[in-house]
């Protein structure tokens, strides 16, 4: 009745932006994400206790989101063929402070994988990945590593709503994603709320889903033929393009600040003089900048050097995986 998680979190080449349907968390695009190793989030779950209890990393969770975990758990015991009970469920990850990343994404993942495990239901990547979804939408791309595209899907019950792995961490390893921490507070407008807007008041929004569909295979195939050039500049316009949809919004919303574009002016100024990277950026001000193992160094003294606090240097990471080190 107990098990122990362990997941990464994904950052999108392609972007996720809007939902089509808000209880279910069903995406308006497809969507493709690379996993990013070392940072990960480990999750516990054990069935069977005396009261529902959420902590996560080191805190008591409340309001929507534990709300969140515990509909993730309702689901797992409306699939499971015995009566489970209560469930406590601890999580904990190794981001740094402020990693300017989402950690919703490898500890939804996490715990979707170790939930279905706590309830005696076998590994299965779809089911896993469906059920992540339904904590948040990014999670179901945590599941497995590598290069994982989230297909949109057409059912009004999110049954074909879920992540697949195109391509394995092995396939690209000297991929680097560096992130740039130029600013370390919270974001003002949460992801959830910020593609809300964007959907109900955007007149761009249309344009975004239909480009962001047709901008996945593209990717997939830039991927396969590992063109980093090619693939550097779809990131930056898919980015660009889902920051032009959310600064077009009533009220408009900007993610980025005087810090963000200082750097991003100067990866143009880098690519001159023959530095490969580019950037993306998600619902916050921290550029994520793409290139190769050969110039990872060169990319985190480029952020530094435009002010960035931190940088946190990934490599394409793993599945989500099942471990015997439970944290309670
Ligand atoms: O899944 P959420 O609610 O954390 O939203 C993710 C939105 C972006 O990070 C901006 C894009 C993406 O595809 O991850």
């Amino acid at each position: 009745m107990k098990a122990t998680a362990l997941a990464h979190p994904n950052i999108a080449l392609v972007k996720y932006w809007g939902k089509r349907d808000e209880a279910l968390i069903l995406p308006h695009q497809s969507s493709l994400s690379l996993t990013l190793s070392p940072l990960s989030v480990t999750t516990t779950v054990e069935f069977g206790v005396a009261s529902d209890q959420v902590e996560l990393n080191g805190h008591t969770a409340k309001g929507g989101e534990r709300d969140r975990v515990l509909r993730l758990l309702e689901s797992v015991r409306a699939q499971a063929k015995t009566a489970l009970g209560p469930a406590r469920m601890v999580s904990r990850g190794d981001f740094p402070m402020a990693a300017g990343l989402a950690s919703s994404a490898a500890g939804f993942a996490a715990l979707a994988v170790a939930a279905r495990a706590a309830a005696g239901l076998p590994r299965d990547t779809r089911a896993e990945s469906i059920l992540a979804r339904l904590g948040s939408g990014s999670a179901c791309r945590s599941i497995e590593g590598g290069f994982c595209e989230w297909q949109r899907g057409e059912r009004a019950d999110g049954e074909d709503s879920f992540a697949v792995q195109r391509f394995a961490a092995g396939h690209w390893p000297d991929l680097r994603m560096v992130v740039a921490v130029v600013d370390r507070g919270e974001k003002d407008v949460k992801s959830r709320d910020g593609m809300k807007q964007t959907v109900d008041t955007s007149p761009y929004y249309p344009a975004w889903v239909k480009d962001a569909e047709a901008e996945v295979p593209v990717a997939r195939e830039l991927i396969a033929r590992k063109d980093l050039q090619a693939l550097g500049e779809l990131c930056e316009r898919n980015a660009w393009r889902m920051h032009a949809a959310s600064l077009a919004a009533n009220p408009p919303l900007c993610y980025l600040n005087a810090g963000t574009l200082g750097l991003i002016q100067h990866l143009r100024e880098a690519r001159k003089k023959g530095v490969p990277v580019w950037f993306t950026l998600d619902a916050g001000p921290n550029p994520v900048l793409l290139t190769d193992a050969a110039h990872e160094v060169a990319a985190e003294a480029l952020a530094r050097a435009c002010g960035a606090l931190d940088v946190i240097r990934c490599v394409p990471g793993g599945d989500a995986t099942l471990t015997p080190e439970h944290l309670f």
